[in-house]
């Protein structure tokens, strides 16, 4: 992957003739009295959205509306433009994966691209909290454990996002790593964990990259002695975000996670999402005229919004220039999803030499694969290209055979087209939907033309939706006919109610539930002869505010004769007769997304005993996992081959062939650590305790520093990948910078068959005396560098240890304490090759701004 030069002109470069004398170069200072020169009822309208997903323009001072959109895997869009698609990238955790720089700078391109085609200026990533439990329902949208590997690669993607003048919104603000109660608890971290793990990332960010917005989070914080909702928090957003880190970016609010007016503004928020509504409007310049918030508060969250709209080119003189998507954007995705698969088990398998005459190719997720996590960061793919594609294209005159192996779903599935019958009994995709008043009225009526459980055209009147008609049953023998649904509901089925609720719902059921993907209710039926049940579902609309007024029914069939047991003899006997068996276990929409956390970090269904009935008779099967985040493998060194596949985005299939072909090095490094063991794991669950709080009372050892400080084996450590080929590591120097850094370079020899590269990987332990008070990890990543050799050839990785990674921080200042530093050097943290020393000497003369040296 090369690091691409930039081709699309930012604002800066487009309104550059005109603008010379009169546009402002982009300090926040600068901004101030344009912001004061507007009458303050303007003021105000601008610090709340104008929609879901824009703002408020303002022609008299030259401003254009912003737009806005999630999110971390591509770009959605505003909804504006009918019909759009996007390119789906793999997920964050993937690009982590490939630990590449240049693979994230080109991501960061990608997302311009695509933003400025869908005429998006803000992009509502990435995100960089860090993964503190496997179980968090957004771990696949985070890209790691750790913080050094989360700041190097989120800077990466924001400063060539930014260098093509579309901003990057990075989220959450801070202390955001579960969704259990979201918007409900409070995170309780002590100052320290949160300086060095969660802040750090948005330290980098702000400093050294100079990012342009940034979200504040739905949780509350309570951190250095003050709790307050993230919203809200003084301390946090203006102390220590604007004030000491000097962010001049606009905070935004998570949607609609704001419910103070007086203590949002006065603490340091800037802008609400998404409008019209919410807390300021008018009850912000009411606040305003009666002098609880200062009109100098309003007009510095004003001039963060006019320098963002300056960076992004939506004030006047200069205008966004939209670029078109780059033509190897397909390609790009391509090779990033097929370098990002860490193989986990490699005893020879791949790449495969020969053309298989026959591929058995199995498992749930090779019939629906799941290229993407569920929530706010979904968008609507290009295209997907699946397992099967991908194989018929690479290998056009193998025969292939498709099997399940069994079902890995939750809940009942969809039911299938021509299932769903109309009132009239009419054949239909979806059922007749009969909008109605408040008083029963009926306002309209008509035959749903397509049904993806969703409903949301729905005029200001309408109160109530009821859909009709019948599930159009053909098969004798026992159906499962199901609802799933949100907020108040009656269910009926042959006239009868089977279930109701009359839970009321607002647009938490969005922010706090599983809206996404809610648990069925229904019955069991058997026939004996085709025929049609009909049902009525009565639904009371929901008024979501911004997320917009809405019902909510999936309507699920499952039809006589699924037999897991005879799928999984079905599977395990085309493997056995296959020159080849590649199968696809995972995760799917019902288990990772964001809304809530897993309980589990199991396969769900029969997966595990599928793969171990396979192994038995095709011990050289290829075994790919398709999930975001760490599930459990208890038959991981059964296998020959394992590859980590992440959610791939839209080029699943191919680059999934392209890997098994050898087209591509699957080269990725685990981000995390996948445990071996349930019980192993050092932050197993997301739960608020009775008080609603979280505490984080593992401090700094977090993730793989928690399996170090517990000494406990995972099933794969942090770092670990094996590549496609082999390493020697031959010799490592380290020499001090002048800057407080240090540089290790080390000499590493491909001495495999394959060309590959190698993510050369350095860890710190230290003996030096700490502060009292202060709590080290056992061992931490201090550096890496990712570096290509062919066969045989020598390159050296140059790591740079930034002085930070030394630093402790007490008493309000970063220390870096002075004594025996050891850095190992190797393939993961549990693979170490060379073991370099450096005593830090007593009051050193660099380091970073503001460090203090500590004697020992
Ligand atoms: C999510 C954000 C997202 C926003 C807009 C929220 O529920 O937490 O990550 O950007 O919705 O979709």
């Amino acid at each position: 992957m090369t690091q691409t030069s930039a081709t699309i002109p930012g604002p800066q470069e487009t309104g550059a003739e005109e603008s010379t004398a009169t546009t402002p170069s982009g300090s926040l200072d600068e901004f101030r009295a344009l912001a004061a020169s507007l009458p303050l009822t303007e003021r105000v309208q601008l610090l709340t959205g104008q929609t879901a997903w824009r703002l408020y323009a303002n022609e008299a001072i030259g401003l254009q509306s912003i737009a806005v959109s999630d999110g971390p895997v591509g770009v959605r869009g505003t909804g504006e433009i009918a019909g759009a698609s996007s390119a789906l990238m793999p997920s964050p955790s993937a690009l982590a994966a490939t630990w590449d720089l240049a693979a994230a700078h080109r991501a960061g391109e990608l997302f311009a691209s695509e933003a400025r085609r869908l005429g998006v200026d803000v992009v509502l990533a990435p995100q960089v909290n860090i993964q503190r439990t496997p179980v968090g329902g957004r771990h696949f949208e985070c890209y790691s454990e750790d913080p050094l590997l989360t700041s190097a690669i989120a800077g990466a993607v924001v400063a060539s996002m930014q260098a093509h003048g579309v901003a990057a919104c990075l989220k959450h603000f801070i202390a955001n790593d579960s969704e259990t109660a979201r918007t409900v608890y409070v995170s309780e971290v002590d100052e320290q964990t949160l300086r060095e793990v969660y802040l750090a990332p948005f330290e980098h960010l702000v400093k050294d990259v100079g990012v342009w917005s940034i979200m504040a989070a739905y949780n509350g914080v309570d951190a250095a002695g003050k709790a307050s909702p993230m919203t809200d928090h003084h301390h946090l957003l203006t102390e220590l975000l604007k004030d000491e880190l000097g962010f001049d970016g606009v905070v935004v609010s998570d949607w609609m996670a704001t419910r103070s007016t007086v203590a949002s503004a006065n603490g340091g928020l800037d802008l609400i999402m998404p409008g019209p509504g919410g807390p300021w409007e008018e009850r912000l310049l009411d606040a305003v005229r009666g002098g609880a918030v200062s009109e100098d508060t309003i007009n510095d969250k004003v001039a963060r919004i006019l320098l963002l709209a300056h960076r992004v080119g939506r004030l006047a003189p200069a205008a966004p220039i939209p670029a078109e998507p780059r033509e190897d954007d397909e390609r790009f995705i391509r090779t990033l999803a097929a370098q990002s698969m860490v193989v986990l088990r490699g005893e020879g398998t791949l790449p495969l030499v020969s053309t298989p005459q026959s591929i058995a190719l199995i498992g749930p997720n090779a019939v629906s694969a799941y290229v993407l996590g569920g929530g706010s960061s979904t968008v609507n793919p290009h295209h997907i290209v699946d397992p099967l594609e991908g194989l018929r294209t690479a290998y056009p005159n193998s025969d292939i055979t498709l099997l399940r192996g069994g079902s890995a779903r939750v809940h009942t599935p969809p039911a299938a087209p021509g299932v769903l019958v109309s009132a009239t009994g009419a054949a239909s995709v979806g059922p007749t939907v009969t909008i109605k008043a408040a008083d029963g009225n009926v306002l309209s009526e008509h035959v749903a033309s397509s049904w993806n459980g969703w409903f949301n055209e729905l005029p200001d009147a309408a109160a109530s939706v009821t859909l009709s008609g019948a599930f159009r049953l053909t098969q004798a023998g026992t159906h499962r006919l199901d609802l799933g649904s949100v907020g108040t509901y009656r269910f009926s089925l042959d006239g009868e109610t089977i279930a109701s609720s009359d839970e009321f719902a607002d647009e938490n059921v969005i922010l706090n539930s599983s809206a996404n993907s809610p648990a069925g209710v229904g019955a069991t039926i058997t026939i004996q002869e085709p025929r049609d049940v009909p049902f009525s579902v009565e639904l009371t609309v929901i008024d979501a505010g911004g997320y917009g007024r809405f019902v909510r029914a999936d309507l699920r069939h499952l039809p006589p004769g699924e037999d897991t047991d005879a799928e999984i003899a079905a599977a395990v006997a085309a493997a056995a007769s296959a020159d080849l068996a590649v199968v696809i276990v995972g995760t799917n929409a019902e288990v990772e997304s964001e809304g809530w956390d897993r309980r589990s970090l199991a396969l769900p269904g029969r997966q595990d005993e599928l793969v171990e009935r396979v192994l038995d008779v095709a011990p050289h099967a290829v075994i790919v996992i398709n999930a975001g985040a760490p599930v459990l493998l208890p038959w991981l060194n059964r296998a020959k081959t394992v590859l980590w596949a992440w959610f791939p985005g839209q080029e699943c299939g191919h680059s999934l062939a392209d890997v098994l072909r050898g087209v591509t090095e699957p080269a990725g490094r685990l981000p995390w650590t996948l445990p071996a063991r349930e019980d192993d794991v050092p932050v197993p669950h997301a739960l608020p305790d009775d008080a609603m709080r979280v505490i984080y009372s593992e401090g700094v050892h977090v993730g793989y520093r928690g399996w170090e400080r517990s000494g406990a084996t995972p099933a794969a450590p942090f770092g670990f990948g094996l590549g496609w080929t082999t390493w020697r590591y031959d010799e490592a120097v380290l020499t001090a910078l002048p800057d407080g850094a240090l540089e290790i370079a080390v000499t590493v020899t491909n001495v495999g068959e394959m060309p590959g590269s190698e993510v050369v990987q350095a860890y710190v332990t230290s003996t030096a005396q700490l502060p009292e008070g202060v709590d080290r990890p056992v061992r931490w990543l201090a550096g890496f560098d990712r570096v290509t050799a062919a066969p045989g050839r020598s390159t050296t990785a140059t790591i740079r240890v930034p002085s930070r990674a030394l630093e402790v921080w007490h008493k309000a200042n970063w220390h870096r304490p002075s004594g025996l530093y050891e850095f190992e050097v190797g393939r993961s943290i549990r693979d170490p090759r060379i073991t370099l020393t450096y005593e830090l000497p007593e009051r050193e003369e660099t380091g970073s701004a503001g460090e203090v040296s500590i004697p020992s």
